[in-house]
């Protein structure tokens, strides 16, 4: 229970009407007492309206306005358990929240510039249970949820004149080693060996190399395994089909598919779910160099079907096509789900707040959108009619690398459909999920989002093998 001084502070702001407890409201009480100087309340709305994502918010939220504060410690009491969220997970999602809330990115700004180090920076929290219900697991499961997020955003953030594809792997190597993870990556001569003409064709128009990029998380006993594969451009120039000048910048997130799924791997090999995984990402640049593939060009792909470039700007769908391609082949997978900034058009169909998926397993789908939805990772399921694949069969090749402006989003995931065989798989744009999120308190305003660890997290988490009656015919 609080100290009496605090429950006489806290009613006395609620009877005066400064504070009413509704959803994103906040208030600060000072109440002249040297040990708890203030208090900050944190409205959560109707008790019966409560959902994890509402918790989540609101930590994030709580640590946004911790970090404004000059003190060095602080105290955070849970509510009490209501609504539809498990009692038990309260802990983890507040540990969750905070990590995500107060998470920064600050690496290239230096003391000199930084005002605002005249204040205190928070150093310690700790969390009450008024009820006395969490231990120690569960704020270990929120914090190793919130920290593989903060990863992939770090990853993402970085300038792509220092994250580099040489750069990303050496930081997934740092990862894999941290968590006991087999990790190979593939040079530019093993690939042009391996023959994947599209990865190829894409990272020709750089100097820097390309790196494909293999880890693998091994459950004991496990006879299942899912496959994640990320975009890894590591900027987006559109290369000979130049993209315009505004904006570009934001083209160093055109690696977001990647740091999603290393940041994944970070919290699985921390985890340790039942099934096997391996996480794959490609990782190039996409430059307009004299050697760079150009409009018109043919490229033979892993698979050994060949396509037209009719647009270089379209190359997340190259690289993708053969990892896919190879991840099918080599490792078997009992599922796939790739994961990129794949195109415009999603962003203008669905905004920032859900990440549009298309596939060709609805069993796996239905998993898929139900990790999202206890995630808070939000997936929305767009049509896959067999007529949008029409668009992409070629003039003078099998197939052409863009399906024109309609239905963008989907025709660019149906095109990577030709490369996973049969084995059941989702692609998940996260074009506009993967940056630029506003207003939302666990979420960093504008930055990279780490949209696609936690939702990756949860489907490893609870995996169970597609029953056979649902697997693709
Ligand atoms: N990385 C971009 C997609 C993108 C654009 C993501 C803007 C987020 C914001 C991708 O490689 C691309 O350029 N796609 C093209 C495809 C087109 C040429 C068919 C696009 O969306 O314009
Ligand atoms: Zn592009
Ligand atoms: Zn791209």
């Amino acid at each position: 229970t609080l100290p009496a001084n605090l429950t006489t502070a806290i009613r006395q702001a609620l009877s005066l009407g400064e504070f009413n407890g509704k959803k994103e409201e906040s208030q600060v009480l000072f109440i002249g007492s040297s040990q708890i100087p203030r208090i900050l309340l944190m409205g959560l709305g109707d008790k019966k309206k409560i959902d994890p994502e509402l918790l989540r918010r609101t930590a994030g939220s709580t640590a946004q306005a911790l970090a404004k504060m000059n003190t060095e410690t602080a105290g955070v009491c849970l509510p009490g358990a209501s609504g539809s969220a498990p009692e038990n997970s309260l802990a983890e999602l507040f540990a969750e929240g905070l990590t995500l809330g107060a998470y920064r990115f600050e690496m290239y700004k230096t003391k000199s510039t930084e005002k605002k180090k005249e204040k205190a920076e928070l150093k310690k929290l700790t969390l009450f249970d008024p009820e006395g219900k969490s231990g120690a697991k569960s704020l270990s499961i929120g914090l190793i949820r919130g920290e593989a997020a903060c990863l992939a955003r770090t990853l993402g953030n970085q300038p792509a004149n220092t994250m580099t594809p040489t750069q990303l792997a050496k930081e997934a190597r740092a990862i894999a080693k941290r968590n006991g993870l087999k990790i190979k990556v593939l040079e530019k001569a093993e690939l042009e060996k391996l023959g994947m003409g599209m990865f190829m064709g894409v990272a020709k128009g750089s100097r820097q190399p390309p790196k494909l990029i293999l880890m693998e998380y091994r459950a004991p006993k496990s006879k299942q395994t899912l496959a994640f594969v990320g975009k890894g451009i590591t900027f987006d120039s559109g290369g000979i089909s130049l993209k315009p000048g505004a904006a570009m910048d934001e083209m160093k997130f055109d690696m977001c598919g990647a740091a999603a799924v290393i940041g994944a791997m970070d919290a699985i090999g921390r985890s340790k779910p039942k099934c096997n995984v391996v996480g794959i990402v490609p990782a190039c640049e996409n430059l307009p160099d004299g050697e760079a593939v150009k409009p018109g060009d043919i490229l033979r792909s892993f698979s050994g079907k060949h396509v037209e470039i009719l647009n270089t700007d379209a190359e997340g769908r190259l690289i993708l096509g053969d990892a896919l391609a190879y991840c099918v082949r080599n490792y078997k997978p009992d599922a796939v789900v790739d994961l990129a900034t794949l195109t415009g058009a999603c962003v203008i169909a669905l905004g920032h707040y859900a990440t549009g998926a298309v596939g060709n397993n609805d069993a796996l789908m239905e998993k898929v959108v139900e990790a999202g939805r206890q995630s808070g990772d939000i997936v929305w399921p767009l049509p896959n009619f067999p007529e949008y694949e029409e668009s992409l069969k070629g003039k003078y090749a099998d197939l052409q690398n863009i399906g024109g402006r309609e239905g963008g989003a989907i025709t660019a995931g149906l095109f990577l459909k030709n490369f996973v065989e049969k084995v059941p798989w989702v692609h998940l744009d996260i074009a506009g999920t993967a940056w630029g999120v506003k207003n939302i308190g666990h979420i960093p305003n504008g930055g990279a989002s780490g949209v696609g660890v936690r939702m990756l997290l949860d489907l490893a988490m609870k995996w169970s093998a597609i029953p056979a009656s649902r697997k693709n015919s």
